[in-house]
């Protein structure tokens, strides 16, 4: 018989089990398995920074460490106030997180409920996807258009069936790297249906060059029903760090942060209120160092008549033209370790944008592969 406490105990299993899902799950489907792997294996298959967290942040990080002893509770208000001031944002309008996933966790688990699903499109980004199920929330994916792009309208439309929901939109997109226009955005914010929340993921906005590619963050400041969310795992280095946000109207930040776990390391803080300091320079030293790699790597696909979707991101689909899981499971073995499967889009494979060495080295192991 389940008593009443056994059902409880069960359900408190399952909401851990589904808080604790993406590090698990993520760290599993990145690796690659196999004993023989190559000692100096080129690492493309988790969308990092090969360049780390900048200088600043480094010496911010060794200062800190001998007092790492205390909470330093204290200094988390001004640490607030400067994540929020360096996007034009009051600290009433964010939330800090453990990476973007925490802040991703809590939006969903707030705004989709056993009637309101998560929609968003096949393929996105897994992780919010996967929390959704884990709680029993219902799921809608909807198609990608022929330029393997969102289409909002048919976002607006599950949502309007549903009667409300929260629509995760990833700009740009993982796997893809496809972007969302911003003349869409606003058309989406513009028709959102009753009781719809908008969760737009930008952990890989700063990368985009087209003119199109627009933060959704002035929604947030006009006090729409939009979450932006952050990481500083990407474009800042600091994947192990942890450290993201969601910026949000207040009276949805308040919601939020009442199922924050708790601030986040005083390392980790630091390092960000370092880069913050010299934020314009970093962001455009490394976007510009990105874009260089990624245009070099997309001309010499491009002269091979290899198909691609146009990159937007520090990532990108190459169309290997057969089940991209042979490329999957021979390149490792070649010394490049590429990204999981993403079905549907079988025939594709993503790969990381890395440093110009390491791409020379993947199109060395790509192009074995691909002559076979
Ligand atoms: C689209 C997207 N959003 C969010 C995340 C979560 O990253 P983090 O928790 O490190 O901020 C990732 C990680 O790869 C991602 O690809």
């Amino acid at each position: 018989m389940l008593t009443r406490r056994s059902f409880a105990g069960r359900v408190g299993l399952a909401a851990a089990a589904a808080r604790l899902l993406p590090e698990m799950a993520y760290a599993q489907r990145a690796a690659v398995s196999g004993g023989d792997l190559p000692k100096d294996m080129v690492w493309l298959n988790a969308n990092e920074n090969p360049a780390g967290p900048p200088a600043v942040s480094l010496d911010a990080m060794r200062e800190v460490l001998p007092t790492s002893g205390r909470y330093h509770y204290q200094e988390f208000q001004g640490i607030y106030e400067k994540i929020a001031r360096s996007e034009e944002l009051s600290p009433e309008q964010i939330v800090t997180g453990c990476g973007s996933s925490e802040v991703l966790h809590t939006g969903v688990d707030l705004f989709t409920s056993p009637t309101k699903p998560l929609i968003s499109v096949a393929p996105a980004y897994e992780a919010p996807i996967d929390i959704a199920r884990a709680l029993g929330r219902p799921v809608v994916l909807t198609k990608l258009r022929e330029d393997y792009t969102a289409d909002v309208k048919k976002l607006a439309e599950e949502a309007d069936k549903a009667h409300g929901g929260l629509i995760y939109l990833c700009n740009p997109n993982n796997p893809t790297s496809a972007m969302t226009k911003a003349s869409e955005i606003d058309w989406l914010v513009s028709n959102m249906p009753r009781n719809t929340m908008l969760m737009v993921d930008e952990a890989y906005l700063h990368y985009g060059e087209h003119a199109e590619m627009k933060t959704a963050l002035p929604y947030v400041r006009q006090g729409k029903d939009v979450i932006v969310t952050r990481t500083y795992s990407k474009i800042y280095g600091m994947a192990g760090l942890r450290v993201g946000f969601a910026a949000a109207r207040p009276d949805i930040i308040q919601k939020m942060a009442v199922l924050r776990m708790n601030v986040i390391p005083i390392m980790s803080a630091r390092a960000v209120v370092a880069a913050l300091g010299d934020q314009q320079n970093i962001l455009r030293d490394r976007k510009a160092t990105l874009a260089k790699t990624r245009k070099d790597v997309c001309a010499w696909l491009r002269e091979r008549n290899v198909k691609f979707i146009e990159p937007h991101a520090n990532f990108m689909m190459v169309d290997t033209g057969r089940n991209a899981k042979e490329f999957i499971a021979a390149m490792p073995k070649l010394g490049v370790a590429p990204g999981r499967p993403f079905p549907p889009l079988d025939n594709m494979l993503r790969v990381t944008i890395g440093t110009d060495a390491e791409m020379a080295k993947f199109r060395d192991v790509f192009w074995k592969v691909y002559k076979g």
